[in-house]
């Protein structure tokens, strides 16, 4: 066995999944795009990575939105999961499968985990009051009930929070509280309630965080950032409370077996929907003959790897709700949970007013979704600070970089060599310690990658990008080629301009990989693999070049300024 083969890694990557009543805009698009290039990485790697999702399809807001436009919620959910995923399409995030919450593998694996935690005397009854509406006939989630804060008087404040001093509180504690679903007075009512007892998965929580573990031929990992595991250990410090996972009917979910009239609440089905989507494709790839076994990624001594990237807002339901659930559901626990902050547009929240809360579908209409890409790639590091997205920043970046340095070389070259050898590349490197510097830059790359460092990665490509037009630049090329005794060094330079080009375009295949698929094919070579790309076009003789198209254009302001006028509120 090949040292390729026998470190050759299994691995399942999910992003966190959308909530079925909204469109998608341009922060969740943080996280798609963080999650796609780290899984098109590992693709080029050569790794077995399998990419799922689902829309998040359960619970209150769904239900009501449906019944706000007169439809069932099973219409809802479909419409919105078909948007979602033509805006995920819109900007190339390659998931292998993309599921529903509301799907019977979900309901399966949901009731699976259920029993085992019950039979393993994790869930426990308890009656406890709860808000509810009379006037609607429901019990209400906690947001949706407003009121004075108890600690300022500030009129109309969330049930959890005051936005005015900041004060935490329990619901019944707000002063004349309103229901936002009918406008009337709600009530505490008992309610008999299933709740899972979280302390006791205290001690496993401790070590699976604790602990360290090592993906094949990689460097050992921590299961979670620093930043997250202060979170962690301060909540466990803490004590874990029982968790309520019933919610009452009226309920969009699933209802819990053993107790009709109650369902799930969402957030433990949402998590399981990570593995009824994998289930899912399971069975699609079978369908197709081929093979993938679930017990493989699940199964309490799964060798494979399981990574959730998920934006900081819902570490406690990755990291603690979830382990605890997978623990007691008999399966295994994720090999790591990477978080992401949130994003801001030009250094504040997006606003709907200022017409920066972008949806995804508006952005796709204006400009083309490589640039968002890259800069976010340029933004994104391994840790939970919140990025910005700066919008003149981001005009200045894409075109200075993609555009004016890597684009550039392919464009100057091609159209030279055209002229000189209708094509042909040369048949050795003119200078081979250049091409060296760049085949060596790989492991520096791929480590960035890997460890999720994207801007990082981009600032050493661009930094070998500016090399490589140093390189033409010094050689002028475009002179040498006029005179018949300069061609043939005309020649050997836009030739290896041309190698240098086709490694960049290589190392920024898991970010713009619409932009390298049209490099593939000006280069004539088929889809570029990381372990190729220190191998020369030259290594394999006479190369000839297809004609160039232009691979990006450049970012056009007035497109921007169109895009915020498009999202404005007013
Ligand atoms: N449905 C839940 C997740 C369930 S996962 C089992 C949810 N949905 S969401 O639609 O609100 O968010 C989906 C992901 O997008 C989350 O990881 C969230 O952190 C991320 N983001 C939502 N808004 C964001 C920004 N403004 N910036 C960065 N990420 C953002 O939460
Ligand atoms: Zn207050």
């Amino acid at each position: 066995m090949s040292e390729a083969e026998s470190t050759r890694r299994r691995i399942l990557v999910t992003s966190a999944l959308p909530y079925a009543n909204g469109p998608i805009h341009i922060g969740h698009l943080v996280e798609y795009i963080q999650t796609d290039v780290w899984v098109r990485f590992q693709r080029m790697r050569g790794a077995e990575i399998h990419f799922v999702c689902a829309d998040d399809a359960h619970g209150t807001p769904v239900m009501l939105s449906a019944e706000r436009e007169g439809v069932t919620p099973e219409e809802l959910i479909e419409r919105i999961g078909a948007e979602h995923q033509a805006d995920f399409a819109a900007f190339d995030i390659s998931f292998d499968n993309y599921h529903t919450t509301h799907s019977p593998e979900n309901r399966e694996c949901s009731e699976r985990i259920y029993r085992a935690l019950r039979e393993g005397g994790h869930v426990v009854e308890r009656t406890i009051p709860r808000l509810y509406d009379p006037e609607r006939e429901m019990f209400l989630p906690d947001r949706y009930v407003r009121g004075e804060c108890p600690r300022c008087g500030a009129p109309d404040q969330l049930g959890d929070s005051c936005e005015v001093c900041g004060a935490t509180y329990e619901t019944d504690e707000l002063r004349n509280p309103v229901s936002v679903v009918s406008g009337g007075r709600p009530e505490l009512r008992d309610s008999e309630q299933v709740f899972v007892r979280l302390a006791d998965f205290d001690e496993v929580l401790r070590t699976w965080v604790g602990e360290t573990f090592h993906p094949p031929g990689e460097a050992e990992r921590r299961r979670v950032q620093p930043e997250i595991a202060n979170k962690l250990d301060e909540w466990l410090s803490a004590g874990l409370e029982d968790w309520d996972i019933s919610r009452n009917a009226p309920y969009f979910g699933f209802e819990i077996p053993d107790r009709p009239g109650k369902f799930f609440y969402v957030w433990l089905d949402a998590p399981i929907g990570y593995m009824a989507s994998f289930l899912n494709l399971c069975g699609r790839v079978r369908a197709e003959g081929g093979e993938l076994r679930f017990e493989d990624f699940w199964a309490v001594d799964s060798e494979a790897e399981v990574y959730h990237f998920i934006g900081k807002d819902i570490a406690y339901f990755h990291t603690l709700f979830w382990p605890a659930c997978l623990h007691g559901g008999g399966f295994r626990k994720p090999s790591a949970v990477f978080c992401h902050g949130f994003l801001t547009v030009n250094g504040e929240k997006m606003s709907k007013r200022r017409g920066t809360f972008v949806q995804a579908r508006t952005y796709a209409d204006h400009l083309d979704s490589e640039y968002l890409r890259y800069y976010f790639a340029c933004k994104l590091g391994d840790g939970i600070e919140d990025m910005d997205l700066n919008l003149d920043d981001f005009v200045a970046r894409v075109n200075s970089d993609l555009v004016g340095k890597v684009v550039n070389i392919a464009s100057r070259c091609a159209r030279l060599l055209q002229g000189i050898s209708e094509g042909r590349l040369a048949d050795r490197l003119h200078d081979p310690a250049l091409f060296e510097r760049f085949a060596g830059a790989r492991d520096t790359i791929a480590g960035f990658y890997e460890t999720r460092e994207y801007g990082r990665a981009m600032r050493e490509v661009m930094a070998l990008a500016d090399l490589a037009n140093r390189y033409i630049d010094e050689h002028k090329p475009w002179l040498a080629a006029r005179e018949p005794a300069g061609k043939a060094e005309a020649h050997a330079v836009c030739s290896t301009g041309i190698e240098l080009f086709r490694l960049l375009a290589g190392f920024l295949k898991p970010v713009v990989p619409a932009t390298v698929a049209k490099a593939e094919a000006f280069l004539g070579v088929p889809p570029l693999a990381w372990s190729e790309l220190a191998t020369p076009l030259c290594a394999a003789g006479e190369h000839r070049l297809n004609r160039f198209e232009p691979l990006l254009t450049r970012v056009d302001p007035g497109r921007v300024d169109a895009m915020v006028e498009a999202s404005r509120e007013r």
